[in-house]
């Protein structure tokens, strides 16, 4: 792509690739959660504002959409980060069958902080939807949708960002390290 922005090393995914993807996924969850009366999605700000909006839109299966906000405490990847939640969701989730929807899974110490604190609350069932993982090391949690692998490398774009920007690209891409 010779019009790529200069912060911006490669693409890595498509906008194409990203939205074949989103469509793929949508079928499998309305596979899985055939005979269900609601999903209860639950996208995690800021990062999963794009994938949630893309994901929902593409499900046929009846669904409630709500968010959180969390934040890391600490440096992200080895170093220990304690997860503290800045937004919690509106309504209660018992009986529900609650969707984490995320952007990324990088250490994975969110979706272990969101998955224990949502699974107290008695949701009926409790999965998660992944738009990328970063190839690198052994999760501590089930990904039990996932879009893509993606190498360990700093990526921006459909929701992810570096230092705030480049969040909203269409696709994603690997930031240049300066
Ligand atoms: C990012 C991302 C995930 C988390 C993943 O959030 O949106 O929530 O990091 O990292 P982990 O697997 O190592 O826990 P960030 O704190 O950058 O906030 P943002 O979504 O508002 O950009």
């Amino acid at each position: 792509m010779n019009d790529l922005h200069p912060d911006l090393v490669r693409v890595l995914l498509t906008e194409e690739e990203i939205q074949t993807r989103v469509v793929e996924i949508a079928a499998e969850i309305d596979r899985d959660y055939a005979g269900v009366e609601r999903i209860y999605l639950v996208g995690v700000l800021k990062g999963a504002f794009m994938f949630m909006a893309d994901l929902a839109r593409r499900l046929k299966t009846a669904h409630n959409v709500d968010f959180m906000a969390v934040s890391s405490y600490g440096a992200k990847g080895a170093t220990a980060g304690e997860v503290r939640m800045i937004l919690d969701l509106r309504e209660p989730i018992a009986g529900e069958h609650v969707l984490i929807v995320e952007d990324i899974a990088d250490s994975g110490k969110t979706l272990n902080y969101l998955i224990n604190t949502l699974q107290s609350r008695n949701p009926a069932s409790l999965r998660t939807a992944v738009f990328v993982r970063k190839e690198r090391r052994s999760l501590p949690v089930q990904l039990d949708y996932l879009g893509f692998d993606i190498p360990d490398v700093w990526v921006v774009g459909y929701g992810l960002d570096f230092a705030d920007r480049r969040r909203t690209l269409p696709f994603v891409a690997e930031m240049r390290q300066v």
